[in-house]
């Protein structure tokens, strides 16, 4: 069975839009995969500091040996690298904040982007080391916006994250106009649930 991890930040709770595509997700693919949540409402990802950028550096590109305390500063970025790079999908699930991705999902993006485990660097330039991986971003916004609206910054920030380490597939589901009129609002949910459906028979045949 295939496996996927859900990454979300969530915290409409249960008035939550982008929780509802999530939902279907989970109920559509219910006993087609294996689930892995990552709630980044209940524990945030590592930052750096100065002593675990250092660990890293010297780890991940200087081939050297860590010290006891080194390792133990980057183990909550192992963990979750380590989880990722065992994920056959992964679905983002969260809403849109101030035209892009909430911070703690950048933050999630900037611990597990490691260099030696979802990217590296050859003779050739970077290669992307998460090919086999498929991810979706199922996301509300408060405004409804057109392919290409340049204040929508999710898919182009993520078309250029996700595509550097390599992904099989990226599929954006929006939920758009979750502020406007509620009848705009009913068929866009209905026109991304729809999507979602069609994300879980095209994944989980
Ligand atoms: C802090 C904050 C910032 C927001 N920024 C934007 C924005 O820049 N553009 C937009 O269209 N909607 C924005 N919204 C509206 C949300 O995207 C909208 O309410 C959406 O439904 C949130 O998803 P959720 O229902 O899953 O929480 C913002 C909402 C909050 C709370």
């Amino acid at each position: 069975m295939k496996s996927t991890l859900v990454v979300s930040y969530l915290p409409s709770g249960a008035d939550s839009v982008s929780k509802k595509l999530l939902d279907r997700f989970l109920e559509k693919s219910q006993g087609k995969t294996t689930v892995v949540h990552r709630d980044l409402l209940k524990a945030h990802p590592p930052v750096f500091d100065e002593f675990s950028l250092a660990a890293y550096r010297a780890r991940n590109y200087g081939g050297q040996k860590l010290s006891e305390p080194q390792a133990k500063a980057l183990q909550p970025f192992d963990a979750l690298i380590k989880e990722i790079k065992a994920a056959d999908h992964v679905v983002f699930a969260f809403p849109m904040h101030n035209f892009s991705l909430p911070g703690v999902v950048k933050t999630y993006i900037d611990a597990v982007f490691f260099h030696g485990e979802l990217f590296q660097y050859t003779a050739t330039g970077p290669q992307g080391l998460l090919n086999k991986t498929k991810t979706a971003i199922l996301y509300a916004s408060g405004g409804a916006y057109e392919p290409g609206n340049p204040y929508n910054v999710v898919p182009p920030v993520l078309d250029i994250d996700l595509g550097f380490v390599g992904v099989a597939e990226k599929r954006y589901i929006n939920a758009g106009g979750t502020l406007g009129a509620p009848e705009v609002m009913k068929k866009n949910l209905e026109t991304a649930q729809n999507d979602v459906d069609k994300l879980v028979a095209d994944w989980f045949a």
